[in-house]
Order: C-alpha cells, then structure tokens, then sequence
C-alpha cells in the first residue's frame, strides 16, 4: 500500500519549474553600443549539431528591442562573486542610456561570431544567432543557435567537458538565489556503465 502523500493546489503557478540560472544577456544597438540584461529565463533546447538555446524576455525589456531588431545576443552564466551585479542589472533598463557594463564595473570582451560582446567575468559565454521569436504567453521566447561557445579555460576538463564543480554557479527561483549544491552522480547511474540515450 503507498502511504498517503498530501499534496497542496497551487492557485496560480508562478516559474514552477525551478531552478534555472539566472544569466547575463547581452545585445547590442546599430551602433554597437551594448546593454546587459538579466535573465532566470534560459533553456537548453536543441542540445548539440545544432547547438540551440532558448530565452524568454517580456516586450517591456529594451534587451528585447535590440535582438529583435539585430537578430543576436550573447548569454553569459555568472559566477555567485557577481550576485549582486547580476540582481541589480536585472532592476535598471539599458533604455535611458546607461552603460551596465560601467555601471556594474564588468568588463566587455569582443564575441568571435557576433557583434554583442561577451561578459568576461562570467565563466561561460554563448555567442547565439536568433532562429525564431514566439511569443508565449507573458514572454517571448527567442530561440538562438550558439555559434561559438567560450568557457574560462581552468574550468574545462577531459573531452572539453565543463568541470562544473568549478563554476561556482548559482540558481534563481521564487525570487530567491541558491548555490549549486554538491554532485549527486553520473548520468546513467542506475543503469551501470550503458550510458546510451533510448
Ligand atoms: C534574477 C532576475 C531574473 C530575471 N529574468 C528575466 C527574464 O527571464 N526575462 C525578462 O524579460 N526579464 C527578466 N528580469 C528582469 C530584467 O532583467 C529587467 O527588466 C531589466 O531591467 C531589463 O533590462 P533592459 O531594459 O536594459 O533590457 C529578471 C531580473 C532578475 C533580477
């Protein structure tokens, strides 16, 4: 017999699905001119050959305008050191003109594959190309191919894998930051050494 498990009706789901990173986005106007934004809404989607992920931004966001418009963005996942950047770049619009990147004392370094730097403290940098703009809902979710995919160089192991341990990562959910806890196993790890995908 399964013992009774008591469940509560949550009214209205608000992010039900945690955690997610929150991350850095980056677009940059005609001019060059880049705005970093902050973003808890970033998916892994098509996962490799092509590598694809996804980011939900609402039309109010100036970020939103500009990879409309220019058709790119770069993703930069933070370390926790830059908490406190990354939650007050999320609270200022790049729309009256501010420069985040002074303001928050991060540092811009040139993309290989696209014209929206990079941010260099964050440990991982994709540089993406937009595939589609969906609006869902409150959002919309913009789909973007990584074109080059950069990670700091003490932080890649064997086979180019991230040593994630490392990346000293944080998650978001319920307006709340978490630290990423310690490693729990290797995929495949109720199934032996057959690791393959069914
Ligand atoms: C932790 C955190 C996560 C956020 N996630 C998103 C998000 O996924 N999508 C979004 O549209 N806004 C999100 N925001 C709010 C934007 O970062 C905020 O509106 C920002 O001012 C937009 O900047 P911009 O107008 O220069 O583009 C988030 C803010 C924080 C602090």
């Amino acid at each position: 017999m399964t013992a009774a498990i008591e469940k509560t009706v949550i009214h209205e789901p608000f992010r039900p699905v945690f955690p997610t990173p929150a991350g850095l986005i980056v677009s940059a106007d005609e001019d060059g001119k880049p705005n970093i934004m902050t973003a808890g809404e970033i998916f892994n989607i098509g996962l490799k050959n092509p590598c694809i992920i996804g980011i939900a931004l609402r039309k109010a966001t100036y970020s939103h305008g500009l990879i409309s418009r220019t058709g790119e963005f770069t993703a930069n996942l933070p370390s926790r050191a830059l908490l406190e950047k990354v939650d007050g770049i999320g609270m200022k619009s790049g729309r009256d003109g501010r420069d985040k990147f002074a303001d928050f004392g991060l540092c811009p370094l040139p993309s290989l594959a696209v014209k929206p730097p990079i941010v260099g403290e964050c440990p991982v940098n994709l540089e993406c190309k937009v595939l589609s703009v969906t609006t869902v809902g409150d959002h919309d979710l913009f789909l973007g191919e990584v074109l080059c995919m950069r990670v700091d160089a003490d932080k890649v192991g064997k086979n180019q894998r991230m040593l994630i341990d490392k990346m000293e990562g944080f998650l978001y959910a319920e307006w709340e930051y978490y630290e990423v806890g310690r490693k729990l196993g290797n995929f495949g790890l109720s199934a032996g050494k057959d690791l393959r995908l069914r």
